[in-house]
């Protein structure tokens, strides 16, 4: 297997060029033994006034760049405006979806503000830079992709791909002529020097790239994968399982019945004795209130805590039982008048039979339980106390 692959890549590469060449002349191409040969070439040939010509090297040799008389690429420049450009589009965006399009208040800051914005506007830079980078170099710079060329397949890049060092001059050069450039080569020790000619498919420099057949082919290639992926998308992967679109999932809708269980009910009832988190389940509840005396208040009776029961009492208990507790409050004549809180029965009465009146209810009085959270009534509770201490106030009671 793996000889029958070297093989078949021993044939490719030994193959003939078998497409024939015109008689129109595109280079003149020498090659050279060493790296110290190709140096002087190229200084030579970069003096002599050529400007179309190329150096051809199977490694990077430095410094040839500088003997070729590449002083200043234009790939610098070509990147800052890129960068520019981004930096510039990408605040461009943001301003318009924050500011113009879809101002959205968010915690009162500005629609648009630079500090938010320099994230995006750095990837932006960022983006449009290497991207002006890598097209301004292979596009505009060095004309790419150009699979045409007419020294692909020739001795001389065999040569110059594997072992030799190699120069081209090409017939565009306006100081081109054939005999001094060949003339040129020999003095310079250079051999092998051959002319390459176009291919008789391809008689021009032109890059493929804004051929009018390729331009055609990409179009129908998007189009074509569009289409493709827009039909499996929407077609195709709708009905397959794993694919299943989110809002096509099995939800029941509130008030909507339920196939899957046999009654039919959406919403199931929690098991038996379930209780919510943070519930402390009331466990007097309906009972007598003989069952509750044992019940204390396990909250201290702190300045802080009086003064949440005042707050509640006020809010909760005085528009029935009055400020002072003495059953005269605000809704006098409109709903059956409470008794005092100051009479011998609540007097006598634990703090837990209290609690249990405002968690349970007693007769028309309804419960508090829902309304009221659990410490607040013991602190309620507390402030009764209270209540009930300054109306029947003694003598040891008073402040020295
Ligand atoms: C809507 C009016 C109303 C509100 C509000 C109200 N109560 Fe009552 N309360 C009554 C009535 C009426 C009674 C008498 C019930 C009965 O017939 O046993 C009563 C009874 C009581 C008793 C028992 C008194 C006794 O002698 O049996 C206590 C203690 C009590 N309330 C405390 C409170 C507290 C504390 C609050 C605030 C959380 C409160 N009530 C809110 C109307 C109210």
């Amino acid at each position: 297997m793996i000889k029958k692959i070297q093989n078949f890549f021993k044939e490719f590469n030994s193959r003939e060029d078998d497409e024939k060449r015109s008689g129109k002349i595109y280079a003149v191409t020498s090659l050279f033994d060493t790296p110290n040969e190709i140096m002087n070439a190229s200084t030579e040939v970069a003096d002599k006034g050529y400007k179309r010509f190329d150096t051809f090297t199977p490694y990077p040799v430095h410094g040839l760049d500088q003997a070729m008389g590449i002083t200043n690429p234009l790939v610098g420049p070509i990147a800052f405006v890129g960068g520019i450009l981004g930096c510039f589009l990408a605040l461009l965006m943001i301003w318009w979806m924050s500011d113009a399009n879809y101002p959205n208040i968010i915690g009162g800051k500005p629609f648009f503000a630079l500090p938010a914005a320099i994230p995006i506007t750095f990837e932006g830079t960022v983006l449009l830079t290497g991207i002006a980078t890598v097209v301004g170099m292979l596009v505009l710079l060095n004309k790419l992709p150009k699979i045409n060329n007419p020294l692909n397949d020739t001795e001389f890049m065999k040569h110059v791909s594997s072992d030799k060092f190699g120069i081209v001059i090409g017939a565009n050069d306006k100081n081109f002529s054939e005999t001094e450039v060949r003339d040129l080569f020999q003095s310079l020790g250079g051999h092998s020097i051959q002319n390459v000619y176009y291919r008789e498919s391809n008689l021009t420099d032109k890059t493929p790239l804004f051929d009018s057949k390729f331009i055609m082919t990409l179009i129908a290639v998007a189009g074509l994968t569009a289409l493709v992926s827009y039909f499996t998308l929407n077609y195709v992967l709708y009905e397959v399982v794993p694919f299943d679109w989110m809002r096509h999932q099995a939800k029941i809708n509130s008030q909507s019945p339920s196939d899957f269980f046999p009654d039919k009910a959406g919403m199931r009832t929690p098991v038996e004795g379930t209780v919510a988190r943070g519930f402390m389940p009331y466990e007097y509840k309906g009972l007598p209130d003989s069952a509750v005396r044992l019940l204390a208040n396990p909250l201290p009776a702190s300045k802080n805590i009086l003064e949440r029961g005042q707050d509640r009492y006020n809010i909760f208990c005085s528009p029935c039982h009055g400020y002072f507790g003495e059953g005269d409050g605000r809704m006098n004549d409109q709903f059956p008048k409470p008794p005092s809180l100051h009479n011998n029965k609540v007097l006598n009465w634990m703090d837990g039979n209290i609690y249990h009146v405002l968690t349970n209810g007693q007769n028309v009085m309804p419960s508090y339980e829902s309304q009221i959270s659990r410490d607040d009534r013991w602190a309620i509770v507390h402030y009764v106390r209270a209540l009930q201490r300054s109306k029947n106030a003694k003598d040891q009671d008073l402040p020295k």
